[in-house]
């Protein structure tokens, strides 16, 4: 490669990159950068003369989250390692998401695991030139074992090029001690395993606000902090919602009876505004502004960049006025929801209640809605009646979304306004 930019990595994962052990499971906090490296290290090897026939697939259980995740990380890889000549060395199609090398001809292609539907589209995959050599699970703690059994069938058979050779790689954050993926690649060490283990505090690139928000965790949300933080097996016991599902929905406003904005204020939590549909009693999360550490009028910048809906109804933290009064001379229809005491546990019983559709492109609510969790009483280890104070700012943003379906009496304004 003839490229004048110099692709940077994490020492950490030097192994990793270098094994040629069938399976490299990669267990670790959030933020340790076994995303980045496992594309880069991918990106680098698939535009190689050397591995000419190699092609990967990158499966995720649902196959959208794959956009946001496993193809922007390899064309953001794609980027940093090209710089402007990107387009000469890579074709990189959005429907379907495909990448090709256009120097070896190399392919990556994506799939999910949520059905049997998906599961038969795997024993099938082709590839223009060569076989399928590589698979890079993402966030594989969300995979079924049997799962991997069937992409494990698929990497067999005789490789023209001595370069080649088969293996899966796997990165997640050890959600679960219990997890059969720690029983099958963790417990018990095999020749055929490379395991690995980091943390945030070995990422070179994290910023110093990252530091100050894992510090915070590990006061407020000690049994997350040891799985997020640490990269420990741990436990995500007493999860609130568990009545969500993930998958690509139209989000116009004609699919939805009515809709509206959440918006909880934030700066070192994050500000978290999300859109919600609700259709026959259902709420689909639509889109989701969510950002750490700017003030109001730069939020009001990016929403009018991305072209939140004026019209639409914003329910915000009635703690905040001042901000509330921002986004109303912005032009927007924000109003304040009423507090009460009980009011959280309220909404959160209402929530539950409902159907929870999210579309793929809301990551952090994605991210939120699956840690999310009551507070655990040290001494006698029972759950309480009270969320974990972290992470939890797209969920509040939910709850005030929530609100003027759960209260109608209190006249939140529902009604589509004049022009539409
Ligand atoms: N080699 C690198 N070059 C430049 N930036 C990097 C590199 N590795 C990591 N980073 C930065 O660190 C951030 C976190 O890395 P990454 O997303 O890979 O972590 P992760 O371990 O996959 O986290 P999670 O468990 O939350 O998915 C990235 O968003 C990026 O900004
Ligand atoms: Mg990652």
């Amino acid at each position: 490669m003839s490229s004048a930019v110099k692709v940077q990595f994490n020492r950490h994962f030097r192994q990793v990159n270098s094994t040629k052990r069938r399976y490299r499971a990669l267990r670790g906090s959030a933020g340790s950068g076994k995303s980045v490296n496992i594309a880069q290290d991918y990106i680098l090897k698939l535009g190689d003369p050397k591995y000419a026939g190699a092609n990967l697939l990158c499966v995720r259980k649902v196959n959208e989250t794959n956009r946001n995740s496993t193809y922007s990380e390899l064309v953001g890889a794609i980027n940093r390692i090209y710089g402007e000549r990107a387009e000469e060395y890579w074709e990189v199609l959005k429907s379907p998401l495909m990448i090709r090398s256009r120097i070896t001809g190399n392919e990556i292609i994506f799939r999910g695991m949520n059905d049997f539907r998906d599961r038969e589209k795997i024993k099938s995959i082709t590839f223009t030139k060569g076989k399928l050599v590589w698979i890079w699970v993402e966030e594989a703690t969300e995979l079924q074992e049997s799962d991997v059994d069937i992409l494990d069938d698929r990497l067999r058979g005789i490789l023209l090029n001595p370069n080649l050779y088969y293996q899966i790689t796997f990165s997640f954050n050890p959600v679960s001690a219990q997890h059969w993926i720690k029983r099958k690649y963790f417990d018990r060490a095999s020749p055929d395993v490379l395991t690995h283990h980091s943390t945030y505090r070995q990422n070179r690139f994290i910023d110093p606000a990252y530091y100050r928000r894992m510090e915070r965790r590990k006061i407020e949300d000690p049994e997350g902090y040891m799985i997020y933080g640490e990269g420990e097996w741990g436990e995500l016991g007493g999860l609130i919602l568990k009545n969500f599902v993930i998958h690509d929905f139209d989000t116009s406003y004609e699919m939805f009876d009515t809709m509206h904005h959440g918006q909880d204020f934030g700066f070192n939590h994050a500000n978290a505004i999300l859109t919600v549909g609700v259709k026959d009693g259902e709420f689909f999360i639509c889109n989701e502004i969510y950002v750490h550490e700017m003030d109001t009028g730069q939020i009001i910048e990016i929403a009018d960049r991305r072209g939140l809906s004026k019209y639409l109804t914003m329910y915000c933290d009635s703690a905040e006025p001042d901000r509330i009064q921002m986004w109303q001379n912005a032009g927007y229809n924000a109003t304040a929801v009423v507090k009460e005491p009980g009011s959280v546990q309220a909404q959160i019983d209402y929530l539950k209640q409902r159907k929870i559709h999210i579309h793929p492109d809301c990551v952090n609510t994605i991210k939120e809605i699956q840690q999310w969790s009551w507070r655990k009483d040290k001494k006698t280890g029972l759950y309480l009646d009270e969320p974990v104070a972290f992470m939890d700012d797209a969920m509040a943003a939910l709850r005030y979304a929530a609100e003027p379906l759960r209260r109608p009496e209190m006249k939140y304004s529902n009604e589509r306004p004049a022009g539409w």
